[in-house]
């Protein structure tokens, strides 16, 4: 399964944080050496304990990359549809289709959908139904023909209105268009009990497992996102050899050998000691932007919340915030620099992009323009991310750096196993659950009861009459 360890070393992810520290951007914004240090045991205590976790069975989402027969299975059924589906539709949503829109923008052709057949591999075009915005819907359903489109309903829960909604709507216009339509869909749940699994069985619809124990955001490297990359032509066991290899560069105890370790400490530090509650991720490429909706949902959902494990209130979390380079250096860079000190932030630099671009010397004689001439896209991008890079610092503004080699399945697989952990030892070190939702929750079941669902009655008398005695001012 994948490439040997030798191979992948030029491969490596890096993390630079020299900006972060007091040498380079003063000791009023900067963290010491000594404050790192100072973590360092209650850092291998963390270490202790998710090891523990780990071998007991309760961080499961942390051996994803090793399931070998899972890999297979898919890969299979993934061989059998795609060749005769022009159109493949996943319908669901948060941890259940950030993971696929994230592989697919970062390791699939930018403009995959237009692209003829043949040089999208055979694959069929890639769409995704992830809200209930009915003019999205309804947009959909114009363009797609069901004969021609394979489904793909993901739900670890099974309840989830938005995803069940346009399951049930789409699934109708299948049922009454083809003849086979239960060959046309494909359906991943919770390997428990779910009524999705319920309504598989007695439909004779094939269903893919979504482990137990793993919460959506942490679902990746499971069929939930492994089925659509296959589905797309992405090289999953590139994928899980990345993130395998980033487990093992994660299983060190001391932080200073630790990049995970590492990034959570200074991000902790960061909230704790200097008070910056916002969590910048910026990569220079737009094939990551996807990338960061996927790290915003697993930052936000894993760390904002209202207690600790032993019940007392905290309101803990940092806000995470997506920024693409160079783009946004016209949007947000502005505010990075001179607003309040509240950011940390983390670029994404890539090593060596797929296409060069070369500039033509076409405007020789304009002086403000010439210069480009001669230039590649590739050296400008870069050079716009050592300037942001450098200007940052010169504002004090911490800021570290990710560097990914090239963007490819292996490197993409380390990255997000590297934000999974980072993001579980948050958890640790903010002393939250990482891998519950009560907020969502708390949502959803609202939303069940104004919608009429059997059970919540009350619950719906309750938020009615409420709504009815609040004063609204409406403008
Ligand atoms: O990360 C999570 O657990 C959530 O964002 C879920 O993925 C999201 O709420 C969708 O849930 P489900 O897959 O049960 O439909």
């Amino acid at each position: 399964m994948g490439k040997s360890k030798d191979l992948h070393d030029g491969m490596r992810l890096k993390l630079d944080f020299s900006n972060v520290l007091e040498s380079q951007v003063g000791t009023e914004k900067g963290i010491t050496i000594k404050a790192i240090d100072n973590m360092s045991d209650t850092v291998r205590v963390i270490d202790k304990k998710l090891k523990k976790d780990r071998a007991e069975g309760r961080l499961q989402f942390m051996d994803l990359p090793y399931q070998e027969e899972v890999v297979d299975e898919i890969i299979s059924l993934a061989n059998e549809k795609v060749s005769n589906h022009e159109n493949f539709l996943v319908i669901g949503i948060g941890g259940s289709t950030w993971g696929s829109i994230a592989l697919h923008t970062a390791l699939s052709h930018p403009y995959y959908n237009l692209l003829p057949k043949d040089k999208r591999g055979g694959k069929p075009r890639f769409f995704v139904l992830d809200n209930c915005d009915p003019d999205e819907t309804a947009g959909l359903i114009d363009i797609l023909d069901p004969k021609k489109t394979l489904v793909y309903i993901v739900s670890k829960s099974g309840t989830t209105p938005e995803p069940m909604a346009n399951f049930v709507k789409y699934y109708g216009i299948m049922k009454n268009t083809i003849e086979n339509y239960t060959e046309h869909v494909i359906i991943a749940t919770d390997e428990g009990d779910s009524v999705l699994r319920r309504v598989a069985k007695e439909e004779g619809i094939c269903c893919l497992d979504i482990p137990k124990k793993v919460s959506g955001r942490f679902s990746i490297f499971s069929p939930v996102s492994l089925f659509p990359a296959a589905v797309l032509g992405i090289e999953i066991e590139e994928l899980l050899s990345g993130a395998r290899y980033m487990d093992g560069i994660c299983n060190q105890s001391e932080v200073w050998q630790n990049p995970a370790y590492m990034f959570a400490v200074l991000e902790y530090l960061s909230i704790t000691e200097k008070g910056y509650n916002i969590s910048v991720l910026m990569p220079y490429s737009r094939k990551l932007r996807h990338i960061v909706n996927w790290y915003v949902q697993l930052w936000a959902e894993s760390l904002g919340k209202k207690k600790t494990g032993n019940g007392e209130i905290i309101n803990a979390g940092s806000t995470p915030l997506k920024a693409v380079g160079a783009a946004d250096q016209h949007s947000l860079l502005q505010l990075f620099n001179e607003g309040p000190f509240d950011k940390s932030i983390t670029f994404i630099k890539i090593g060596h992009y797929e296409n060069k671009v070369a500039i033509p010397c076409l405007l020789s004689g304009y002086n403000e323009l010439e210069y480009l001439g001669g230039h590649s896209l590739e050296e400008l991008i870069k050079t716009e991310q050592i300037a942001t890079q450098l200007a940052l610092t010169q504002y004090k503004r911490p800021n570290k750096t990710i560097i990914l080699p090239e963007i490819n399945a292996f490197t993409i697989g380390e990255l997000i196993y590297f934000y999974e952990i980072v993001t579980t030892v948050m958890g640790e070190l903010l002393n939250v659950n990482a891998f519950d939702q009560p907020g969502v929750e708390e949502g959803k079941i609202l939303t069940y009861a104004l919608m009429g669902r059997k059970g919540f009655e009350s619950r719906k008398k309750e938020i009615t009459n409420k709504l009815i005695k609040e004063k609204t001012f409406i403008l």
